[in-house]
């Protein structure tokens, strides 16, 4: 690890001056009759005089002049001590550091707000060996401002984001972190509170004993809490834009660069805004960009492409939803400038993101000018979906209104800008209406060392938020939410509402680094594209983060996605079961179009519940043939694994309501749905129902037989729909009555359905609990084991989807997968019959990414946890690591789902039981810790599972109170 280079801060960390000040303050307090002692004194530490002073007058009124006189008179007594200060006064630890550091070469700065600083440093005889000195003379605003440290390391002539400070108060610390730099902080815990919560802050008592590289661990990111990148690749430009995605359940953005990228796929979509395109009939409408700044050095435009990208971070931090870049660049011009964006988009609030920019001159003084623009010019890869309709200045905001071509759905984004420098001049500000692409501008002469901070606030808003459609009302509700709102202000309470978010959806893992990490990150992805606002829409199968699947909803997401919110955010959940309630028309449409009763969902769904899988689309290897996808047309299974997530809603949250006035309906004209479709026929005499020519949850084959996981799943939801009734017509008979009277339910219709359990068609054998995946599945041709172990691409595409259609090969083991649904159903016979059958068939590298996570889980319920652990990773990585190298395509959001069930039901073991809810602990023998909080009846319950040495598990099951 190479150590970076260090801001050290003086009084307390250096040396105790800390005391010369507190006695010369205590001597102007007696003299003056104020109150004052050491306690009060610690407020003091690393502000500036003036601050101080306030803190000492304790809210006496004092004239300026007074207070200046009174400021004169600290510092004289203050100087009177300083005489006594030499070498000895260096603080424990402080010498021997400064030696290592130089024999390793490593620079080191100086930066106190202290306007004494440099003669201190005379007297104590390090003033020379400093790369850089600032003081309470370098810049205007002071800690916890963060312009004090980036002249600090501007002085050095190196990044800001590889300086580590050394800090000993609480101000400096906030001052750092704003700075965009890690912090050593000195001093007991107290001292800082929260700020060690913080990620990148670490705490030592003082510098005793410190080493290089506990300095370099100190200054490496949170492990376990930011998503890192730590070089800029353009190779990986559009993998990380996925991860990098932000968003806070209305609407999401992908890690683009504000001043953009050759190539990019600069990406805001907000849920809701669909717009018609061929194909695939509707999509999500990319909406202006946003994120838009153009930075000019002296004449030249930042960007990466261009000039000399000296050093270069980005991370997430993930505890607080904001997303920092750091880079240090030098301008074709010569001129280098270090450059530090934070953004975050504000979770708390449906409309609002925001940037600051840090930017500061390094080596020279230049002319910066700052141009934060609303990009009108955007298009979904070539096809235009806004139709832009007027722009204009208002107040101190700019704003853009457009209207999506076929939908008509107007929305408004609207910008503020404010800027200032760290010197005592103020930037100079102006609009610019640029047609498509209105624009605020700042302008600032910096000198060395001097930081400009340009907070861009935005506001994006469309007619759909208000439930009647509000057209002429996007603008004024754009400049509302930006005008008056400051940067701190929205992202204290954006952190604030992120930290009460991981207080219930946390989970942690001790004992694996990247788990830990990776299971935060698929749990982030998934918690800002869950809509909190709206429960007219879902989450996509690739969330709200990319191209992929045009904003579609899958089966992911009853299946692989709401577990974790019903049994954590029930009423995220709720908001995503009644965006399938509101679309039951279209349900409804789907099934009467195919010849049946009742209401059949569609495959992929969008605004309305209309099919909008597409039909043809080109092929994977040679884009001038065409594909049929079949999908939209067989795979039916989607409408039972609905009704299964309303069920496992209605029984985690006993929301008897939403069962009563809107999931009965679903489920019961579902019911009705495969009623019809189970076919009747006869076989060797016998009466039976088959359900022909689908495809079950492995696509790699279609126009199958009774396959088992669908089957099994119609004969479920007739079951579960006949008790729904039951339970209706006890509780509530006249909603009962209603429903049987509009979905045409009659006795006849219930004795079909009992017929249909009886008799339909799945093909399991009871003697060794074996599913046949469909009918002649068997048959198939077999795949040597070889042939899976060299596979370096997906089976479908070696052998070709006939070829792949033919063979027992399979892109996820659907029969697995229904074992996880029904998981206390089948013996340990049936498990193991079926896992060593489907297991070593599945394409598990290539295949579906659906299958990972409950093949981990499936894992555990084998009692094989450390097996279990390598499909529980490969889900985890999903994107992280991009295995099926199309994360550029967006979040796969079954996976972050899929990962949260490895974990609870799977490695935790937790089910619900007819005595309450149980665990079976089987963790990876590496792990050791799991916790996190779920709750039944609304009540939460933290689990907490420890996994000593020898295997054995201690296990706490304790009731929360509620928050
Ligand atoms: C999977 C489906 C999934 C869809 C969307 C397909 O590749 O096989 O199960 O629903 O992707 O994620």
């Amino acid at each position: 690890m190479t150590p970076p280079s260090l801001i050290f801060d003086l009084d307390g960390v250096i040396t105790d001056t800390a005391e010369y000040h507190y006695q010369a303050w205590q001597r102007l307090a007696d003299e003056e009759g104020l109150p004052f002692d050491r306690e009060a004194n610690e407020a003091c530490r690393g502000i500036s005089r003036r601050e101080s002073l306030l803190v000492v007058l304790g809210g006496r009124p004092a004239t300026e002049e007074q207070m200046q006189g009174m400021m004169t008179r600290k510092q004289r007594y203050y100087e009177e001590s300083l005489d006594q200060i030499g070498p000895d006064d260096l603080l424990p630890g402080v010498a021997g550091l400064l030696d290592a550091l130089d024999a390793a070469a490593i620079p080191y700065a100086l930066a106190s707000a202290s306007k004494n600083a440099r003669p201190v440093c005379e007297r104590l005889g390090i003033a020379g060996r400093l790369a850089a000195l600032a003081d309470g003379y370098s810049v205007e605003r002071q800690k916890p401002q963060p312009d004090l440290f980036r002249f600090a390391a501007a002085g050095m002539g190196v990044a800001a984001a590889g300086c580590l400070v050394v800090e000993d108060a609480a101000a400096g610390v906030e001052a750092a972190l704003a700075a965009g730099m890690p912090v050593l902080a000195l001093g007991p815990a107290e001292r800082f509170g929260e700020l060690l919560g913080r990620g990148r802050v670490t705490r030592r008592d003082d510098l005793r004993d410190v080493t290089l590289d506990e300095l370099a661990a100190a200054a490496a990111f949170d492990p376990v809490w930011h998503v890192a990148q730590t070089g800029f690749d353009p190779a990986t430009q559009h993998h990380m834009e996925t991860i990098f995605t932000l968003g806070n359940g209305a609407f999401a953005t992908r890690g683009t660069f504000e001043e953009g990228y050759p190539g990019e796929s600069a990406l805001t979509l907000a849920h809701g805004l669909w717009d018609d395109m061929p194909i695939v009939f509707t999509e999500l409408v990319n909406l202006p960009n946003w994120l838009r700044l153009t930075i000019t050095i002296d004449g030249d435009d930042f960007r990466l492409d261009q000039g000399r990208v000296l050093h270069f971070q980005r991370s997430t931090d993930l505890r607080a939803g904001v997303l920092r870049r750091a880079v240090l660049w030098q301008a074709p011009n010569g001129k280098t400038v270090d450059l530090l964006f934070e953004r975050f988009i504000a979770y708390p609030r449906q409309h609002v993101a925001a940037i600051r920019l840090l930017l500061t001159a390094v080596s020279h003084p230049c002319a910066v000018t700052v141009r934060a623009a609303i990009d009108g010019h955007v298009a979904n890869q070539d096809l235009l979906h806004l139709h832009l309709e007027e722009q204009g200045k208002s107040g101190s905001a700019v704003w853009l209104r457009a209207r999506t071509r076929h939908t008509k759905h107007t929305l408004a984004v609207a910008t503020a800008l404010s800027a200032e420098t760290s010197a005592a001049n103020s930037a100079e500000r102006a609009a610019d209406l640029c047609a498509g692409q209105p624009a605020l501008l700042a302008a600032a002469d910096l000198k060395p060392g001097q930081t400009l901070q340009a907070d861009k606030l935005v506001a994006i808003t469309a007619d759909r938020d208000r439930p009647a459609g509000e057209a002429a009302g996007v603008v004024a509700r754009a400049l509302a939410e930006v005008n008056g709102a400051t940067y701190d202000r929205l992202r204290a309470e954006h952190v604030a509402a992120w930290a009460a978010v991981w207080r219930d959806g946390d989970v942690v893992i001790e004992g694996d680094d990247e788990a830990q990490l990776a299971m935060r990150f698929n749990l982030f992805q998934l918690l800002v594209a869950a809509p909190q606002h709206d429960d007219r829409v879902s989450i996509g199968a690739k969330t709200l983060s990319g191209y992929g699947y045009r904003g579609h909803v899958f089966w992911d997401t009853e299946i692989f996605i709401l577990p974790y919110l019903i049994h954590v955010f029930p009423t995220l959940a709720r908001n995503m079961l009644m965006y399938r309630y509101h679309s039951l028309p279209g349900a409804r449409r789907k099934a009467a179009g195919n010849g049946y009763p009742g209401a059949q969902f569609p495959w992929e769904s969008a605004e309305t519940g209309d099919e909008v899988t597409p039909t043809w689309v080109p092929h994977f290897s040679d884009p001038k043939k065409l594909v049929r996808i079949w999908t939209g047309d067989i795979q039916i299974h989607i409408t039972a694994d609905i009704a299964y997530a309303i069920m496992q809603y209605w029984r985690v949250t006993g929301d008897d309501a939403f069962l009563r006035d809107y999931g009965a309906e679903m489920i019961l004209d579902g019911a009705r749905f495969w009623g019809g479709r189970a076919e009747p026929e006869e076989q060797n005499g016998q009466r039976r129902y088959a359900i022909r020519d689908v495809i079950g949850p492995d696509e790699y084959h279609e126009h199958v037989d009774n396959n088992s996981f669908t089957n099994y799943m119609c004969r479920w939801q007739l079951q579960t729909a006949l008790e729904v009734n039951d339970w209706l017509r006890r509780r509530h008979p006249a909603i009962a009555a209603d429903l049987a009277d509009r979905l045409r339910l009659t006795p006849e219709t219930f004795d079909q359905w009992r017929d249909v359990i009886e008799h339909i068609t799945v093909i399991y054998d009871p003697d060794t609990g074996l599913f046949d995946q469909f009918e002649g599945f068997f048959d198939r041709e077999r795949v040597e084991p070889e042939v899976f172990r060299a596979a370096d691409r997906s089976l479908q595409v070696i052998f070709g989807i006939e070829g792949a259609n033919e063979r027992q090969v399979l892109k996820q083991a659907d029969v697995i997968m229904l074992l996880c649904l029904f998981r206390d159903a089948f013996d340990r016979r049936a498990w193991q019959a079926n896992w060593d059958t489907y297991m070593p068939i599945t394409d598990h590298r290539y295949g579906s990414s659906l299958g990972p996570s409950f093949h981990a889980w499936a894992a555990c319920e084998m009692g094989l946890p450390d097996e279990a652990y390598g499909h529980f990773m490969l889900a985890a990585r999903a994107d992280l690591r991009n295995p099926r190298g199309n994360a550029e395509d967006g979040i796969h959001a079954a996976s972050t789902g899929g990962v949260w069930q490895a974990a609870v039901f799977g490695f935790a073991g937790l089910r619900p039981t007819d005595d309450g809810w149980t665990l079976r602990p089987r963790l990876p023998r590496h792990w050791r810790r799991l916790a996190f909080t779920y709750r039944a009846n609304g009540q939460p319950v933290l689990v907490d599972i420890q996994q000593n040495e020898g295997g054995d598990y201690s296990v706490t099951h304790t009731p929360q109170q509620s928050a």
